[in-house]
């Protein structure tokens, strides 16, 4: 039952690791909280809510009597900006460093909670002027600067919900999301540094907005100084607009379930799906997460989330999260391995960074890379380390330990996803002794269990559907414009019931194994794909009759896009370039992480009678193990067909 079957051996696991003494004695979270949940689980969610500042104090905790709709903290007004922003400056935190940015060629700077809310406050005065007004969709296409933050915030401050989009995201897909969420004002950068060379970011969003009419501005912001079309009639650089702008802005109080952003994920069809995060409910649950998992203590660590913050990764652990609770955060541009391969060792030393939370797939290349290299560097000030995204095999899990935590970092594995706004499963560091590749036990407030198909919880040891019986405070909503998509895909499974679409298994001492996906959704260094959107874009080529994607297990990226693809008749003899034609076609219509690893141009599809294809198979020959029972397919030589093809190529 899931993508990936060396994942299955996740779940044997003795070693275990129980959290250091010194941490567990002055760590944020202890083994009470767990039980103060339990006793009264709406009573604790209250009570994290008081980490934030409230404009007018909420008078429901939880409103679930619109079920699968929740209302969190209702009646209560807040702005989630001042939340991150405003009130660390009123209480005398206004020098403290909310940022150390650091660009991918070696540039700095250096951004306290002072520096913030004026640059926030100008870029709200700018959009205020540009029209921008509250409940107005904004979509963000930018690089990993201070500006991007400026302006995620700028738009909470005024209550239009953002939209950002990662930046490897082609001129379709952003085209896709705009019109989804009928944006007009967009932000966007001349470019950005990556891999040492810089892209070009305002050149996809004038693609894209060929097809966006009703885009009145783009805002760019002048990072690379590259050369760029410009529009007089639309385009505007941030500098001409926000620098002139008065440093102080007045936030508004906003309801609890005012929509904060939009975040795109991919489902399991061709079309993203509009992940909607409200304010009061997002915010409790990322700082309350950030304090409990991250451990933090804002007057003396330095956080690191080495994600990007097109992802809800970097919404979470980059912006609100450590923002909420006055951290001092890294906010780094670029790749592990530019200019070299201890680019991030580097910065762990320099800014003495005490917690650091990234992807496996990260850690996958580092210990392909050698344990030497981060040897060279000090990592002495590392005291947390968390992982993210996807299963994390236990060698991959030992290494982290070992050779960057120095075997004293209790390592927390996170599962959480897009739709759950925070982290929902996770050892607590100074609670939980902790199993390589284990996401381990819910976090206190949070109700998880493993079904079967009938909707039983699983016997220890055995595996099934992750679901969340419970709805939390950092939930989706909805999706945006699709009350009934958000019905059927994560509710019309069980009753009441929130359902993952992740496989998992709960073991004999009743921790949490995440297993991965159960349906087809693929996901890539970290990246969340959808084969039906793959398969769509494939099929729009015009020399394709028909395609299948599957996800075959990789050892770099955890999983590899693999397409199966029919020709039309009339390109069969489309020749060697076909392959690389429709690589770089998926490439154009959905972004570089969406290139298939291989194309496989084949002469049929296995389908059962009904027309379904049998993405299983096809699976076995991409990870070239002998082909499973073809017996339901309607005609069973296609395999041998294939098979022949592959061998062959
Ligand atoms: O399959 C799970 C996997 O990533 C999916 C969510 O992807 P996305 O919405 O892009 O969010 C990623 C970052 C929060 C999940 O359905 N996943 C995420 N974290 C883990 C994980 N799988 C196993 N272990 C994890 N720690």
């Amino acid at each position: 039952m899931t993508n990936n079957p060396t994942i299955q051996e996740l779940s044997h696991e003795d070693r275990a690791f129980p959290p250091p003494a010194d941490f567990a004695a002055n760590a944020n979270a202890k083994a009470d909280e767990y039980d103060k949940a339990a006793a009264d689980r709406l009573g604790y969610w209250a009570e994290q809510a008081q980490r934030i500042t409230w404009d007018t104090p909420f008078d429901t905790v939880l409103d679930w009597s619109e079920k699968p709709f929740a209302k969190w903290f209702v009646g209560g007004k807040l702005n989630a900006a001042y939340n991150c922003v405003d009130r660390h400056v009123e209480n005398g935190l206004g020098d403290r460093v909310a940022y150390y940015f650091e660009g991918e060629s070696g540039d700095t700077r250096t951004i306290t909670y002072s520096d913030l809310l004026r640059e926030v406050s100008k870029a709200a005065n700018a959009l205020t002027e540009l029209g921008v007004k509250t409940g107005d969709r904004v979509a963000i296409y930018m690089p990993m600067i201070p500006e991007t933050v400026f302006a995620m915030l700028a738009c909470a401050r005024l209550g239009a919900p953002h939209t950002v989009i990662f930046g490897g995201f082609s001129a379709s897909a952003i085209a896709d999301r705009v019109k989804d969420c009928g944006v007009e004002f967009v932000i966007t950068a001349d470019g950005g540094y990556r891999k040492g060379k810089p892209s070009g970011l305002k050149s996809v969003v004038d693609e894209a907005m060929e097809d966006c009419p009703e885009v009145r501005n783009v805002l760019v912001v002048r990072r690379t100084g590259q050369d760029v079309a410009w529009n007089d009639d639309r385009d505007l650089w941030w500098h001409d607009v926000v620098d002139r702008q008065s440093e102080t802005h007045t936030p508004e109080a906003f309801d609890s379930e005012h929509p904060l952003y939009i975040m795109y994920s991919s489902g399991t069809t061709g079309k993203p799906k509009g992940i909607m995060h409200t304010t009061g409910g997002y915010l409790v649950g990322t700082s309350f997460t950030h304090w409990a998992v991250f451990d933090i203590k804002p007057e003396t660590d330095v956080y690191w989330t080495a994600a990007d913050i097109g992802w809800v990764t970097g919404h979470s652990y980059i912006v609100y999260g450590p923002l909420a609770n006055g951290a001092t955060s890294v906010l780094y541009e670029g790749t592990p391995d530019t200019p070299h391969r201890g680019r991030w060792w580097e910065i762990v030393e320099k800014y003495k960074v005490s917690i650091l939370y990234c992807a496996p797939t990260a850690i996958r290349s580092f210990m392909k890379w050698g344990r030497d290299i981060p040897a060279e560097f000090d990592l002495t000030s590392l005291r947390l380390l968390g992982s993210v995204g996807e299963p994390i095999n236990p060698e991959a899990w030992m290494w982290y330990r070992e050779h960057i935590g120095g075997d004293r970092c209790p390592v927390v594995d996170t599962w959480w996803q897009t739709e759950n706004g925070s982290i929902l499963i996770s050892p607590l560091p100074g609670v939980t002794e902790t199993k390589p590749g284990a996401a381990m036990r819910p976090l206190p407030g949070v109700v998880a269990d493993v079904f079967d198909d009938e909707g039983n919880s699983v016997e220890p040891g055995n595996g099934g559907y992750l679901v969340i019986k419970e709805p939390w405070p950092s939930m989706l909503r909805t999706l945006w414009g699709d009350e009934e998509r958000f019905k059927k895909t994560y509710w019309s499974q069980y009753p009441e019931v929130y359902f993952a679409g992740d496989g998992a298994k709960i073991d004999r001492d009743g921790d949490f194994w995440v297993l991965g996906r159960v349906d087809d959704v693929l996901n890539v260094s970290g990246h969340r794909m959808s084969t039906a959107e793959i398969e769509s874009a494939l099929v729009a080529h015009p020399k394709v009759a028909e395609a299948a994607v599957v996800g075959a297990s990789d050892e770099m990226t955890g999983q590899a896009i693999e397409a199966f693809v029919i020709l039309r008749e009339s390109a069969e003899d489309g020749g060697d370039d076909v392959v690389a034609e429709l690589r770089n076609h998926v490439r154009s219509a959905i972004g570089a992480i969406a290139t298939p690893r291989s194309i496989m141009i084949v002469p049929d599809l296995p389908k059962t009678r009904s027309g379904k294809i049998m993405r299983r198979l096809l699976k076995d020959v991409a990870e070239k193990r002998e082909v499973g029972d073809v017996t339901t397919l309607a005609d069973s030589s296609v395999m041998d067909l294939i098979q022949k093809g592959v061998a062959e190529s």
